[in-house]
């Protein structure tokens, strides 16, 4: 290998101020150009690129060794930093660039299969594949570095703040938080698994009873659970718990630690105390338990407006006890074609709902998918609770409650996107409160608990745990909710060993799965636990927020694709026989579709 050459400066670093100034770069090398006498190189390192030239001044052989050079070869420079006679404003180091003298070639390289450069245009799953190339660019490299920098702000305040830095364990037992679990095979207890935690939830409270008081971990969790834009198999949380407080206590910490995020990170003031809406309130007036608060749009119900009309889709959702309700998308009715209508409502469809009707108020009549039904009074009636003006939408859904509200929900958030109004800068943070304890569940015909069974049902509702009506209980549960995002969740928990005892068997868990899953935990609280309570924060969804992206993949260094794999390494993969001799493991692939 070509002599090391000690690098003195970052390229990107270097400017007007440093011309004359002799520097050693170490890089890569991002484009070649031979102009006759002379060569020039863009080199680029983590910090940025600047132009490096092998001219008059450089001595022939360094020229013909820079005549060799090709992209993304890996080279150490001596230069002399000079202004450019033409500079280049579109880079950063535009004014200058360096004359070289030295050149060592440390590394060569084949063609790159993706172009190293932020705007490529190439595919998700060749970069992830290459990912390795794909973080050469400047802008991957910004974003781990802000990453970086996030981790600092969060311990530096903590850790001000008087809270515990623990690491939990990650071989740990099956954590009951609503995804499937990824599990270990034991070697050494043949037959046995551990389970990758969900969180570390139960370790965070048992450090409560173990009188930690305080604790904070940068936790890595793990969920086998179906990838969307926002989630992966495993992300990372600031975990924390706290003792002896209550909700208010809870929320204050975390919105100094806000504010604190954000000034730090983009120097952006957050005005707190933040709103808080119930999460009925949310539902009601948003159709979400994460209302984007960018936009406007709210739900009205109209049920009472329409009642009696005759018109059988309206008739029949508040008959059977529904809702008929309506967003009124103001000043958009020119933007919405017929045809983006139709799509609109295919789109709804998948939350269940059976149509969407529409109102379109003009200046001289109030036009209607329902105007056989509705004369233009009956219309203005309803244009009227929506306070609706010449030029308005409104999108009128009716049917089951839940069928509402995630349809409203979906296309008031879905359609402000569709019209440019949702400005990633634009930060508007809330906490959505009061929970309900638990959510029926179709699929296995029973209550499940809507965060975690340890959460605390709110004191006043306690007396309905016998009561067979679960769904009227609600919890001292927070969602910390970001531009329509769930960027963080948490609660107080229960620290009365009988009460959790009974959550588990509304929960219908048996007296032995209960002793068996839990037993430990039951056990703990027998000895003295503290009043307390936590959250968790999705650190890369935070961290997708704040750099604007929506897509969480972005801010992991190395993420698993839509199906779980890493497409650069090829996890998941079959193991040796011999492997899974020594686990005791025999692997039998289920045809699980026969089966069904
Ligand atoms: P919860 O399940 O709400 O609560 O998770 C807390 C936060 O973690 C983030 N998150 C995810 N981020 C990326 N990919 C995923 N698959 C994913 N799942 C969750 C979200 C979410 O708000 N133990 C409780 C916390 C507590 O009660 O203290 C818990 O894990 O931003």
């Amino acid at each position: 290998m070509d002599k090391l050459l000690k690098r003195t400066h970052y390229c990107g670093t270097l400017g007007i101020t440093d011309a004359g100034r002799e520097v050693v770069l170490d890089g890569w090398v991002a484009g070649r150009r031979n102009l006759g006498s002379l060569i020039f190189a863009d080199i680029r390192d983590r910090s940025g690129i600047v132009q490096v030239v092998f001219g008059d001044d450089s001595p022939e052989e360094i020229k013909e060794k820079a005549n060799t050079l090709r992209s993304e070869y890996v080279v150490g420079i001596v230069g002399t930093v000079r202004e450019r006679e033409s500079k280049n404003p579109e880079m950063q180091t535009g004014d200058i660039e360096i004359v070289a003298s030295a050149l060592s070639i440390y590394s060569k390289s084949e063609t790159p299969p993706i172009y190293i450069k932020d705007d490529d245009n190439v595919s998700g799953e060749l970069r992830l594949k290459y990912r390795y190339l794909d973080l050469r660019k400047p802008e991957m490299q910004r974003v781990l570095a802000f990453r970086s920098k996030m981790y600092h702000v969060v311990r530096n305040f903590f850790y001000e703040e008087g809270f515990t830095e623990v690491e939990t364990p990650v071989l740990a037992k099956p954590t009951p938080e609503g995804a499937r679990d990824y599990l270990v095979p034991s070697r050494v207890n043949p037959g046995k698994f551990y389970a990758l935690p969900q969180s570390p939830q139960q370790f965070k409270q048992l450090l409560m009873v173990g009188g930690t008081d305080k604790y904070i971990q940068i936790a890595k969790c793990y969920r086998d659970e179906d990838l969307r834009a926002d989630r992966q198999p495993e992300f990372t949380q600031i975990d924390l718990e706290m003792s002896f407080v209550d909700q208010d206590d809870i929320i204050e910490v975390q919105e100094r630690f806000l504010k604190r995020l954000f000034a730090e990170m983009l120097g952006i003031e957050i005005e707190t105390p933040l709103p808080r809406l119930t999460w009925t309130e949310a539902m009601n007036r948003f159709g979400s338990d994460k209302p984007d608060l960018r936009v406007g749009f709210e739900l009205v119900d109209i049920a009472d407006a329409v009642k009696g009309s005759g018109f059988g889709v309206f008739e029949d959702a508040i008959a059977a006890g529904g809702r008929v309700k309506g967003i009124n998308m103001e000043a958009c009715s020119p933007k919405f074609s017929r045809k983006d209508i139709d799509r609109m409502t295919e789109s709804i469809k998948t939350y269940g709902a059976r149509g969407l009707i529409w109102i379109r108020v003009e200046e001289d009549e109030i036009k209607s998918s329902v105007s056989k039904f509705f004369n233009q009074e009956a219309l203005a009636k309803i244009c009227a609770r929506f306070e609706a003006k010449s030029g308005d939408l409104i999108l009128v859904v009716a049917g089951p409650q839940d069928v509402v509200w995630a349809s409203l929900g979906f296309l008031r958030r879905d359609l402000a996107g569709k019209l440019g109004m949702l400005d990633p800068r634009d930060y508007k943070l809330l906490w959505v409160v009061d929970f309900p304890m638990f959510e029926w569940s179709e699929e296995e015909e029973r209550y499940m608990a809507q965060h975690h069974p340890f959460t605390s049902p709110k004191n006043e509702d306690i007396k309905y745990l016998n009561s067979g009506d679960l769904g009227r209980i609600f919890a001292d549960a927070y969602d910390i909710v970001i531009n329509g995002y769930e960027a963080g969740g948490g609660s107080i928990r229960i620290h009365d060993g009988v009460l959790q005892k009974k959550i588990f068997e509304v929960l219908q868990l048996s007296e032995e799965d209960i002793k068996e899953r839990f037993g430990f935990f039951i056990d703990a609280f027998k000895y003295g636990a503290p009043p307390h309570g936590g959250i968790a924060f999705g650190l890369d969804r935070l961290c997708m927020l704040l750099l604007g992206t929506d897509d969480i993949r972005d801010v992991i260094a190395f993420p698993k694709n839509q199906s779980a794999q890493c497409v650069m390494s090829d996890a998941p993969t079959v193991v040796s026989e011999e492997q899974l001799y020594e686990l005791s493991v025999k692997v039998e692939i289920k045809d699980k579709k026969a089966d069904e």
